[in-house]
């Protein structure tokens, strides 16, 4: 049996006194690819930053490789979150770092990887998301999508047990898009990695997992397979899916 890698339970999370996370509760296992949908506002980056530790919940479990971070200290927290990363929605490049820079920033951090070994993930990713040339850019000096596709990127250098992609390819043109899902698709098989994308599109999210967890009101509507939530879902779950859903 697989390892449970994250566990939520009955977390909730109000901002002004709403409720955007109002009881999630949820299982990933250990090499588990999981699509993360909802409409705009329903909480899913929300979720993804308690998941990373950035936003404490106001209640509820949120327990990483069997331990719960709501509990820890930030140095054991710091430790544990080594093995996940997030590519965030905005792209959150460091300003003053250039796109190589802001890679190996997080090699430098998280691994104990030679010089050498970093440089060369570092060249095999830019060139992987086309944007070897632009190493040596700064953020503010690319397009939206460019940062994006360098945050896509970060996210993948360490190989982390656990990455979560938020709207990863929102935004991009489709042959660009095509080819961030093929590079993310490829290095997640070859690591073995656990995934988790969130995503208002449920076409992009057919092209990640089986596994949809669709989210309303901050809480999970549903979770299972896409056929099967297609087949036998309430009429919420019908309506949301066959939007735009290849079949
Ligand atoms: N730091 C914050 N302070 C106040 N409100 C917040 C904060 N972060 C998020 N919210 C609110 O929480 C709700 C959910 O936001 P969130 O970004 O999690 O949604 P989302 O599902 O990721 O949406 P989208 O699909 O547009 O990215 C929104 O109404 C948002 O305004
Ligand atoms: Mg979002």
């Amino acid at each position: 049996m697989a390892e449970d890698i994250l566990v939520l339970k009955d977390v909730v999370k109000s901002y002004n006194g709403q409720r955007v996370l109002d009881g999630i509760s949820l299982v990933v296992k250990e090499g588990e690819h999981v699509s993360l949908i909802g409409e705009s506002t329903t909480g899913k980056t929300t979720l993804f930053k308690v998941i990373v530790g950035l936003v404490p919940p106001d209640s509820g479990q949120v327990i990483i490789f069997g331990h719960d971070i709501t509990r820890m200290n930030e140095f054991q927290k710091r430790n544990l979150l080594k093995n996940i990363e997030m590519q965030f929605q905005s792209g959150a490049l460091f300003d003053s770092m250039t796109v190589r820079e802001n890679i190996r920033f997080i090699l430098d951090e998280e691994t104990h990887l030679s010089g050498k070994e970093k440089e060369t993930i570092i060249e095999q990713l830019l060139r992987g998301v086309s944007l070897w040339n632009a190493s040596e850019n700064f953020p503010y000096e690319l397009s939206g999508g460019m940062q994006k596709r360098v945050a896509v990127a970060r996210a993948l250098s360490t190989s982390p047990r656990l990455a979560l992609f938020d709207e990863p390819a929102a935004g991009l043109d489709p042959v660009t898009s095509a080819r961030i899902i093929k590079v993310i698709k490829a290095l997640v098989a070859e690591h073995r990695m656990t995934i988790i994308v969130a995503t208002t599109n449920v076409l992009m999210a057919q092209q990640f997992a089986e596994r949809f967890v669709i989210l309303k009101n901050g809480r999970v509507h549903t979770d299972g397979p896409w056929p099967e939530l297609l087949a036998k879902g309430d009429e919420y779950t019908k309506k949301f899916l066959s939007r735009d859903l290849m079949r």
